[in-house]
């Protein structure tokens, strides 16, 4: 198995709001290998967002990070990791975009609207590459063309709301792959888009992804792109994930009462564009109020009264997987 390049551990971060404290993300452990891609799955409102901002510490107030480590490893296995949660803001702006990029749902959230695609992408390549304009506009051409944008020449030039949705999606991952990072944190890259974008902007993630050797941390709620593309899994659930292991078990033999339900509710599983989540039993219970022990144990099918309601599970291995439910792992415990 790859080593692990970005490892999250315990990750809490906490909404400080007038009418209490929202856990949105209280106690992420995963791992992400050199390489390779994970997908994180799982409901709306579970906090796959809010972890994808934390790890490069792009959350504003009123959220604060208030526990955890994340750990980046460096080139060398005999390199020390760098915490991202430690270190100083000088050192995590060299991390963002050239070791680690990100790409947004919403790209027009994260484009600049009064400057061209081109300007933009060079500034980021210049200020993370220590290369010259002349070879930074080279370099953004080179990649709008990689990302399948048809005349890049021209196109380098162009603002981004002369672009279409797909063409900004792939303007962004163009923006984002320039510094060669070895990390792309995609959230939900392809949501917005229509079936065959997607399908175009997913493979093209993987070409590059062969080419760059960067590792991929691809958040999705859907299980047949997960599916699709992901070496590994991570499935989330009210803030914390409960089941990570290789994509293969983890999508056809789930062990997480969670995840069996999720997996359940995908019509034929695999194929692109199907596995859009349909609704797992229950709601998901309102973000003040997380359930006493496991926090799954509402609207879990597996449920044991006097055990589920008041122990929390740990995450013990079974398997090939870590799964965080009181049903595996009684000789671990
Ligand atoms: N600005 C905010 N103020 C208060 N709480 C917030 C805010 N933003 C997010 N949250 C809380 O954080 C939780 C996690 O949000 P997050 O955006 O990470 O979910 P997600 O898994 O990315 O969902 P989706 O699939 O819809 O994108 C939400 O359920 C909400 O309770
Ligand atoms: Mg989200």
């Amino acid at each position: 198995m790859a080593q692990p390049l970005l490892e999250v551990r315990d990750l809490r971060t906490h909404f400080e709001l007038e009418d209490g404290v929202v856990k949105a993300v209280d106690g992420v452990s995963l791992t992400v290998r050199r390489g390779r891609t994970l997908a994180v799955v799982g409901e709306s409102g579970c906090g796959k967002s809010v972890t994808a901002r934390s790890i490069l510490r792009l959350v504003e107030h009123p959220a604060r990070i208030v526990g955890g480590q994340i750990l980046l490893y460096g080139d060398q296995p005999s390199d020390d990791p760098l915490d991202l949660l430690a270190a100083k803001d000088k050192r995590l702006r060299q991390v963002r975009w050239s070791e680690i990029a990100m790409v947004f749902q919403e790209p027009m959230a994260s484009l600049s609207l009064v400057h061209t695609i081109g300007d933009q992408i060079i500034e980021a390549i210049r200020l993370h590459g220590g290369v010259g304009k002349v070879e930074a506009r080279h370099r953004a051409i080179e990649f709008l063309g990689r990302v399948g944008i048809p005349d890049p020449k021209r196109r380098v030039d162009s603002y981004p709301f002369e672009l279409s949705g797909g063409m900004r999606q792939r303007a962004m991952i163009a923006m984002a792959l320039s510094c060669r990072p070895r990390l792309l944190i995609a959230d939900e890259p392809t949501t917005a888009l229509d079936v065959t974008t997607q399908a175009q902007i997913l493979d093209l993630l993987q070409d590059l992804q062969q080419e760059l050797g960067m590792a991929i941390m691809l958040i999705t709620h859907d299980l047949g792109v997960a599916a699709q593309v992901a070496d590994e899994v991570a499935v989330m659930y009210l803030g914390e994930v409960v089941e990570h292991g290789p994509a293969a078990s983890v999508l056809s033999e789930p062990k997480h009462p969670y995840t069996q339900a999720l997996v359940r509710s995908v019509p034929r599983l695999g194929q692109r564009g199907q596995g859009r989540l349909a609704a797992v039993r229950g709601t998901v219970p309102p973000p003040y109020e997380r359930p006493s022990g496991c926090r799954f144990h509402p609207r879990c099918d597996a449920f044991m009264a006097g055990k589920c309601d008041s122990t929390v599970p740990t995450r013990v291995r079974s398997d090939d997987t870590d799964v965080a439910c009181l049903l595996y792992g009684e000789e671990e415990r």
